[in-house]
Parts: structure tokens; C-alpha cells; sequence
């Protein structure tokens, strides 16, 4: 019997590289999907017949996680659909980068409502649902090695993910009563989604960017979403406030280590 068999999860930014990944394991290890994206439906549809493929439903909602009304409509839209989603994943996100001197408002606002404001939207409006229905719950925040070092041009992103982490905390805190653990996977540098993105046509910037990290190796956005899905998984129920940092050391990095 697959481990989450019988499970709804609920996926922001799941047109993206890292969130497609998570959706895919979920639905491996027995989960239904509910995708959640921006992007155009179109964008989903493979991803949508690997998880047929694999026995399990899914459905897609152009949802933008800025709006929290929309957000709450999608969480009721996904329990009428597949069920109640039971483990959340707040994934979607974007990074400006720009140096902080010429940072504009309106940057700086879009980084932190779409990662912090656009988390918090999902994280709340599905643990609302789980309370009132007395269901326990798996919320796994996709957060960043951004928020334990800091980070020239990215101070929006940095700034967003380290008050993610403090979110993920609180949140713990106060849901831990219901039976809902909420825990943070922080990847380092991924060889996909946004740092696949500044990388795609510069090689050498890859290869310098796998040299910095201590094991010499970037990691896939499925090494990330094992991780997330490791978080999930009933073994480990004595889990929540917690941040698995899955970034082969890089923080570890002292000023001496250049
Ligand atoms: N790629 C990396 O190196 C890396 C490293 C650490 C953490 N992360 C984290 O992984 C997560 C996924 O990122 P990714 O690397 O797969 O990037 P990605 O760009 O492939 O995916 C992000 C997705 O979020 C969606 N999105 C953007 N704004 C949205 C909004 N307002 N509402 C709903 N969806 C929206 C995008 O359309 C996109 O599909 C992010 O939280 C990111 O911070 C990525």
C-alpha cells in the first residue's frame, strides 16, 4: 500500500520545476494532486498524464496565491474536486535579482507577496478547513538556504524566505494542537527552476556554482522532492517547526572558504 495512499495534497507553483517534481512523487507514494499555478492550464497537462499514468487524479486551477480569496476558493474548489487536501505545499515563488541600491518598491513588494504573503494565503486557508473538519494535516513550506546566509542582488528573496522560516515556526506552534505539523525543506542551489533558470545558457556558471557547494554536486528538483515528500510521510509524525536544509553544506561555507 503506497504510504500516502488516500491523501489529497494542494501544490502552489506546480507548473514550475520544483513543484511538478513534488506532485510527482506525491502521486507516486498514493496521493491525489490539486495543481495550482499562474501559468496557463495548457502548461500542466503532461505533468497531468504522468500523474494519470501512475492511477492518480488531479486537477488543475489557475490560481494567483497574491489573492487570498482566490486562494481560499481553490482550497474549497480542491476539496469538492478530490477532497479535503490534507498535505500542503506552499511552493510558488519568484526572485528578483538587482542590487539593493536600485531595488524599486513595487520588486520588492512582488517577492514578498507572492513567497511570504502567497504561502502564509494556502497555508492558513487549507489549516482553516483541516480544524473545522478535525483532520490532521502535513503543511511542507519549499523554503530556501536563502534565509540562512545573505545574499548580494537578492535581498527581496533572502528577506522573503527568512520570514518564511519564522511562518513555518509559528505556525507550528499554534497548529500543533490540531495535529497539523508544518515543517520547511530548504534547498540550496538546484539545477532547475529559478537558479536553473539564471544558469540555463552560461555552463561555467553552473560549473562554478556546483564547485562552491561542499559535496561538488548541484542537486534535482526530485532530490528536493523526495525531500518534501520524506516530510509528509507517517514516519515522521514527531516532526514540525522544523527546517530540513538540503544544501550539500553550502552554509557551512566560512569568508576563508572563499
Ligand atoms: N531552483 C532553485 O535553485 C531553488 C533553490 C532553493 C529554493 N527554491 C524554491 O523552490 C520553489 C519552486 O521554485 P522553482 O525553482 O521550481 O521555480 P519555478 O520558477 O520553476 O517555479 C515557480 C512557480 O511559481 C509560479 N508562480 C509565480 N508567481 C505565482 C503566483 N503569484 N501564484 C501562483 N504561482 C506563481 C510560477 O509560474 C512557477 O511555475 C520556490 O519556493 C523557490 O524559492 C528553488
Amino acid at each position: 500500500m503506497p504510504t500516502l495512499a488516500g491523501q489529497v495534497a494542494i501544490i502552489s507553483g506546480a507548473a514550475g520545476d520544483i513543484g511538478a517534481a513534488v506532485a510527482r512523487e506525491l502521486s507516486r507514494r498514493g496521493a491525489d494532486v490539486a495543481l495550482g499555478d499562474v501559468l496557463e492550464a495548457p502548461q500542466v497537462d503532461a505533468l497531468g498524464a504522468e500523474i494519470t499514468a501512475l492511477g492518480r487524479r488531479w486537477r488543475y486551477d489557475r490560481v494567483d496565491v497574491t489573492d487570498a480569496a482566490a486562494v481560499a476558493a481553490w482550497v474549497q474548489a480542491c476539496e469538492r474536486g478530490l477532497g479535503t487536501p490534507t498535505l500542503i505545499v506552499p511552493n510558488a515563488a519568484v526572485v528578483t535579482v538587482r542590487p539593493l541600491l536600485e531595488l524599486t518598491p513595487r520588486e520588492w513588494s512582488r517577492d514578498l507577496r507572492i513567497n511570504l504573503d502567497g504561502a502564509f494565503h494556502l497555508a492558513q486557508a487549507a489549516a482553516k478547513r483541516l480544524v473545522e473538519l478535525g483532520k490532521p494535516g502535513r503543511i511542507v513550506m519549499v523554503g530556501s538556504w536563502a534565509a540562512e546566509r545573505a545574499h548580494r542582488r537578492m535581498t527581496a528573496y533572502c528577506a522573503s524566505k527568512g520570514g518564511l522560516r519564522m511562518l513555518t515556526r509559528c505556525l507550528a506552534l499554534e497548529l500543533a494542537e490540531h495535529g497539523i505539523l508544518v515543517n520547511e525543506v530548504a534547498p540550496g542551489y538546484v539545477n532547475a527552476g529559478l537558479s536553473g533558470k539564471l544558469m540555463k545558457d552560461d555552463p561555467a556558471a553552473q560549473a562554478r556554482a556546483a564547485a562552491r557547494v561542499p559535496i561538488g554536486r548541484l542537486m534535482s528538483a526530485d532530490d528536493v522532492a523526495r525531500q518534501v515528500a520524506h516530510l509528509c510521510e507517517p514516519g515522521t509524525d514527531h516532526l514540525t517547526g522544523a527546517t530540513l536544509l538540503m544544501d550539500g553544506g553550502l552554509s557551512l561555507r566560512g569568508a576563508t572558504d572563499g
